[in-house]
């Protein structure tokens, strides 16, 4: 009896397997986009796209069957005027409620949704999480991210990609990397291959962009590609990968290739590379071959290397090294091996993660991008990037540090409303910010706040706390901070609120601060509190929106 049922079930699963399998569509493309509706409460199934015969690409989705969360789209530029058919292991009836057009559902909204940020780059839709291969090549900053363009969750991942000519306004360009027969595609970095070692250049383009990005599926690997028409495509490299070290490194995750060249003419490609406990190095003459050389353990993911002048002095260079969390040690690297002169430090908490700087500066700024878990209530897109910063080192009581300021584009967005330029209480402060209670008005709040003695100062939003200082017990919300300042009593603070988020630099960069903001209130006060302290220098800037 058992048997039977089990025999049943077993047939009854099969069939069903095989009529999942067998929805399908088939139509030729003429529009741009195909507008996807998206219910999460659904179950995943899988959508095959196949132009003109082409297996081409496989995506993991919820589609509505009643009222959607949102609706996605993915862009069939690419097929125009091709067949496409998709096959998909869902109900059918999933398949109709798709449809081409020539704009994407709400289009007219674009970047004026109720929760997008203004000041900070989101994608249209989708999720994003690391900034990947920023790179600024022939007067256009790139930055291609962590994408999923089916999904407010993390999945699918693909590279999305957007440019812009001064780090602040943005263009989403569209995805340029796809899941393959690798696996999806994980973090990377890019560079100018400037001498063309990799020969990806021709004669009408010898300076290719070349991409390392890892590819994840039940191991992770290393592969490359290039671009020959200023970041637009990219084109995998037929040999890869060109790293599947995992069994080396004695662990399935070895990822997020940061590239860079090191030396002068007769330099090489130095990689660093997240392998199971920290950053391993290797080196390259062609972006294709490459050598492991060393390896310091301490950090996890989304591993940068890069080299600073100390106090902006030429002839003291230090380098740093750190990972996604933030956590960076400063010392000496030869080419082939990163040599600690420091412990492991912290200089951001909160929403950041998994940043990454860019390659090929016109001016040698070493400016970062980082990304900010935040999610935006009710919106059909999740995350958001930091604020473009300058990294610089710093010789403080305690050593040399890193620190990270908004890269000074970011001050063209800013539009004085206030300034004082005498000592004021708190409460005059707060009389000042009480002007300001549109939530959708980004603010920018610069000030130096002296503590007349060691006592607790916080800054806070509609009565909740944004943050707080304990000079006793030296605990900036909670986490041990030691300002640059002897007594700590005195510090810079300089606090930028967008939509849904905020976040704070204290100390000239030294340290900062980011999280969300709670939303969906009509007005929103900000207060300073605080007993023995006086602010100074406060100005207060309303911040343009970006879009
Ligand atoms: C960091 C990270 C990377 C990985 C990527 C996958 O946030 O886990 O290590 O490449 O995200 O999306």
């Amino acid at each position: 009896m058992k048997k039977t049922i089990i025999a049943i079930l077993c047939l009854l699963m099969a069939g069903s397997l095989v009529l999942a399998q067998e929805a399908q569509r088939e139509f030729k493309v003429n529009q741009r986009y195909l507008n996807i509706p998206i219910d999460h409460q659904r179950d995943n199934f899988k959508l095959l796209f196949t132009a003109n015969g082409v297996d081409s690409l496989s995506v993991d989705l919820s589609i509505a069957q009643g009222e959607p969360d949102y609706w996605i789209y993915k862009d069939l530029s690419a097929y125009m005027g091709k067949k496409l058919k998709l096959n998909y292991d869902g109900p059918s009836t999933d398949l109709d409620r798709m449809y081409m057009a020539d704009t994407i559902v709400g289009q007219s909204l674009l970047y004026k949704e109720k929760l997008r940020p203004q000041f900070h780059y989101t994608t249209r839709r989708g999720w994003t999480n690391d900034p990947n291969g920023l790179v600024y090549y022939k007067g256009e900053y790139h930055m291609y991210y962590q994408h999923n363009p089916y999904s407010t969750g993390w999945g699918n991942m693909t590279w999305g990609h957007a440019v812009s000519r001064d780090l602040v306004h943005w263009e989403e360009l569209g995805d340029v990397l796809f899941p393959d027969r690798f696996g999806t595609m994980f973090s990377g970095s890019a560079v100018v291959d400037w001498r063309n070692t990799s020969g990806f250049g021709t004669k009408a383009n010898p300076t290719p962009i070349v991409y390392a990005y890892t590819t994840h599926a039940q191991w992770q690997k290393q592969c490359i590609a290039y671009s020959l028409d200023n970041g637009r495509t990219l084109v995998k490299y037929a040999d890869n990968p060109v790293i599947d070290s995992h069994e080396a490194a004695g662990s399935h995750e070895t990822r997020d290739p940061k590239v860079f060249w090191y030396g002068g003419e007769d330099g090489h490609w130095v990689m660093a590379l997240f392998e199971k406990d920290g950053n391993s190095i290797y080196t390259s003459d062609d972006l294709k071959n490459w050598t492991y050389r060393s390896h310091v353990a301490g950090f996890d993911e989304c591993p940068d290397l890069f080299c600073l002048p100390v106090d902006g002095d030429p002839a003291n260079k230090k380098w740093v090294t750190l990972g996604a969390a933030g956590i960076y040690m400063i010392g000496d690297f030869d080419g082939y091996k990163f040599t600690p002169e420091s412990g492991r430090h912290q200089n951001t908490l909160g929403t950041f993660y998994a940043s990454q700087t860019f390659s090929d500066t016109p001016d040698g700024r070493r400016i970062q991008i980082a990304w900010g878990r935040i999610s935006h209530p009710g919106m059909p897109f999740h995350s958001q990037m930091q604020l473009p910063t300058e990294l610089t080192l710093h010789t403080t009581r305690d050593g040399i540090r890193l620190a990270s300021n908004p890269v000074l584009e970011v001050k063209t967005l800013l539009d004085r409303k206030f300034t004082a330029d005498k000592a004021m209480s708190v409460e005059d402060v707060n009389k000042a910010l009480a002007q300001f209670t549109d939530p959708n008005q980004g603010l920018h709040i610069k000030a130096t706040m002296k503590l007349e003695a060691a006592c607790y100062t916080a800054f806070k939003m509609n009565g909740a706390e944004v943050f707080d200082y304990n000079p006793s017990f030296g605990l900036f919300n909670g986490h041990f901070y030691s300002t640059k300042e002897i007594s700590g009593l005195e510090f810079p603070i300089e606090i930028y609120i967008d939509r849904t988020g905020v976040e704070v630099f204290i100390d000239n960069g030294l340290y900062s601060w980011s999280s969300p903001l709670v939303c969906g209130s009509d007005t929103r006060l900000f207060e300073f509190e605080g007993w023995a302290m006086t602010i100074h220098d406060l100005a207060i800037d309303t911040v343009a929106s970006i879009w």
